[in-house]
């Protein structure tokens, strides 16, 4: 995200001699501003924030469609602020609330995707995607060391509610020996099988790759049924109900790690640098010419302008001849 607000300020303070200020929280600071809510942001602030992950502006999940009034509110504010233009960057709960205050109230917006689950529909890839990928493949290529050496099937748990891309893409570049996404039913009896027959060959040892969305009886493992503002539970437990399993079945030893938010943080690599860069350079020209209700994208390797309503539409999820791909390689 830093990268995005590092360009857009860059951008439109030099080319275009806009003033631009950061708010903190996302919504929140709109919706229950406090003293540090709105931040006036120079090219000095944000010049080398590119390599730190994250956002300088913080985020929250709050959702100022939750409450009745709340919406109208945060566009109260924003006059108040003299917010003219405002840049929303998140997925597709944020770019939501982004497309309803400037179909219901007019909001001048323009949205940009950002999504380690590279999960939004109308973009071919989100910023955070590479990264969290990167990180969940060395992960696995660190756990391989112990599930060889200890002879012991290792459940790398890995984020993703509805779509399993991070486990995919990590699972197909760590060559996990299972990976398992929520698109996909799991096959309990084969992965059994999978195991069993590794272990005849005398290698008593795997990596299964499994995103936390994936259920084994139609119900989400979850750690806290407690509901976010959009309404989601937080997931997890399954990479060690499949362990369990897997032992159970198998009589390897077993063992689980959950990676959580290890995935989510720290410096991002050079390829999200660049793709997030391209975002706000973007985002910062949609709103020079004024293309409210749009979100940036990319598409093949242009940057392009989508409708909100189009990119808040579906769940990207991953297709089934990219799952196959990777099948190609379990065993
Ligand atoms: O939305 C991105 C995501 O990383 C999901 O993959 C994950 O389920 C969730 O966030 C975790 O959210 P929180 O940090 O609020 O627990």
């Amino acid at each position: 995200m830093n990268g995005v607000i590092r360009a857009v300020t860059i951008k439109s303070i030099n080319d275009y001699g806009y003033e631009v200020a950061g708010i903190k929280r996302g919504w929140k600071g709109l919706l229950a501003p406090e003293t540090d809510s709105i931040r006036k942001l120079s090219v000095a602030d944000v010049y080398y924030i590119l390599e730190a992950g994250g956002t300088i502006l913080g985020s929250s999940r709050t959702n100022p469609y939750k409450k009745e009034g709340d919406a109208a509110l945060v566009v109260e504010n924003m006059q108040e602020f003299g917010i003219e233009a405002l840049i929303a960057i998140g997925g597709d709960d944020t770019l939501g609330v982004a497309k309803r205050l400037h179909d219901d109230f007019g909001i001048r917006i323009v949205g940009c995707p950002k999504t380690i689950d590279n999960d939004l529909s109308s973009t071919d890839t989100t910023f955070g995607y590479d990264t969290a990928v990167s990180i969940a493949t060395e992960a696995i290529d660190r756990i391989r060391t112990t599930a060889k050496s200890h002879e012991r099937v290792i459940v790398v748990e890995i984020m993703g509610r509805h779509a399993g891309w991070i486990t995919w893409g990590a699972g197909l570049a760590g060559a996990a020996n299972v990976t398992l996404i929520p698109e996909i039913e799991p096959d309990l009896d084969a992965i059994t099988e999978l195991f069993k027959e590794r272990a005849e060959k005398g290698e008593r040892w795997g990596i299964v790759a499994v995103s936390e969305g994936v259920t084994l009886s139609e119900e989400y493992i979850i750690q806290t049924a407690e509901r976010d503002e959009f309404g989601h539970v937080r997931l997890g437990g399954i990479g060690e109900t499949l362990a369990t399993e897997i032992k159970e079945r198998t009589r390897i030893d077993t063992r689980h790690v959950v990676l959580g938010h290890l995935q989510r943080g720290g410096t991002p690599t050079a390829y999200d640098r660049i793709l997030s860069t391209r975002y706000g350079l973007k985002a910062a020209e949609a709103v020079k010419n004024g293309e409210w209700g749009k979100m940036v994208a990319l598409r093949g390797n242009e940057i392009v302008t989508v409708s909100l309503a189009e990119a808040t539409g579906d769940t990207k999820t991953v297709p089934k001849n990219l799952y196959e791909a990777a099948a190609t390689f379990f065993g």
